[in-house]
């Protein structure tokens, strides 16, 4: 019977030895310690032996047992260690990693390029005026000197909201509340937003505009100028050039059509200039000397004859600078609210 003991311990302890997972350390366990173990079948046979080799066996059996014990619970706590170590070594964080930023929210491009026309005119002087987007056909047309048959106030061209109410179409209608406020001398920067009935790749039925105001004595069409290359300098880069082309407008007299000078060909006409499309300008705005019956529908009177006042005006397209600036092709991006577009600026 002990050598039955001695077989089944050496045989334990082999296979303790060659356990490799915490599972097979339990298996032994049981196949040789637990109630229907090896050693426990042995001990069940206890009665049957004699009296004097009854103590040898018990004695032996429990040797056994103690040493099996030892060594499971050795094996064991290696398996364990081994287990945290392999699981240590998968989960390690390296805390000196730069942590990835949460993306942030950035200003529209149209508010950014709102921003940067702002601060170039803010240093000249200009202050902010607005105005109601709902505006009176009369302030939005009659006051700046647009005549009934306008083809600008075709109902194709212009968002009638009721009788004599419109959605403006340009920013001009703050000009008019500004010199009847203020009476002079004016100088501001009316930017918001203004409608007109047509869409396509250029042109939205919303869309921005600044228009500026300087009313005072003595202006001339050179401060004009002189306002609007400063302008294209800041915005465009110091070798900026403008180029000012005859134009009309109601409300102004004379009028002009203004070209900046390509920011990327810097106007050496090529034909592969993807801004300016090989002409070497860029068509910006619009602007001219305020029209004397502005003055008077603004209740100056003869009082600007008397003082000697005279003042100019201009207008530009938000979007427009800003499509050209970032290269971006097609207006209706500016607001479709795409976070792929938007992240970009
Ligand atoms: N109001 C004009 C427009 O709607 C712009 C402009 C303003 C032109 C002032 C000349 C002078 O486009």
């Amino acid at each position: 019977m002990v050598e039955k003991l001695n077989a089944i311990g050496a045989g334990a302890l082999k296979d303790v030895s060659a356990a490799s997972t915490l599972e097979a350390i339990e298996q032994i366990r049981i196949s040789v310690l637990g109630k229907k173990g090896a050693l426990s079948e042995v001990l069940k046979t206890l009665g049957s032996v004699s009296a004097q080799e009854r103590p040898v066996i018990g004695a032996a059996a429990n040797e056994w047992k103690r040493k099996i014990e030892a060594a499971l619970d050795e094996r064991k706590s290696v398996l364990e260690k081994a287990q945290l170590d392999e699981q240590l070594k998968s989960e390690r964080i390296d805390v000196s990693l730069p942590s990835r930023l949460p993306h942030r929210g950035s200003l529209h491009p149209v508010t950014q390029t709102f921003r940067r026309i702002n601060q170039i005119f803010s240093r000249l002087g200009f202050d902010t005026a607005t105005g109601p987007e709902v505006e009176t056909e009369f302030l939005n047309f009659e006051a700046a000197n647009i005549p009934a048959d306008h083809p600008a106030r075709d109902m194709q061209d212009t968002f009638f909201m009721g009788p004599g109410v419109v959605l403006r179409t340009h920013t001009t209608a703050v000009q008019m509340r500004a010199m009847r406020s203020q009476k002079w001398p004016v100088r501001i920067l009316s930017p918001g937003a203004v409608y007109r009935s047509d869409s396509d790749a250029t042109h939205s039925p919303m869309f921005h505009q600044v228009e500026g105001l300087w009313v005072d004595r003595d202006v001339k069409m050179s401060d004009l100028k002189g306002t609007l290359l400063f302008f294209a300098r800041e915005m465009f880069g110091p070798e900026a050039r403008i180029r000012l082309r005859p134009s009309y407008f109601p409300f102004v007299e004379p009028g002009a059509e203004v070209d900046v000078s390509c920011f990327l060909c810097r106007a050496k006409p090529s034909d592969s200039c993807r801004v300016c499309k090989g002409t070497g300008w860029l068509e910006i705005l619009g602007a001219g000397m305020v029209h004397p019956r502005l003055f008077e529908t603004a209740g100056y009177g003869d009082d600007y004859r008397k003082l000697g006042l005279s003042g100019f005006a201009f207008g530009m397209g938000v979007e427009r600078i800003a499509m050209l600036l970032h290269g971006i092709p097609d207006l209706r991006l500016m607001f479709q609210s795409d976070v792929r577009f938007l992240k970009q600026f």
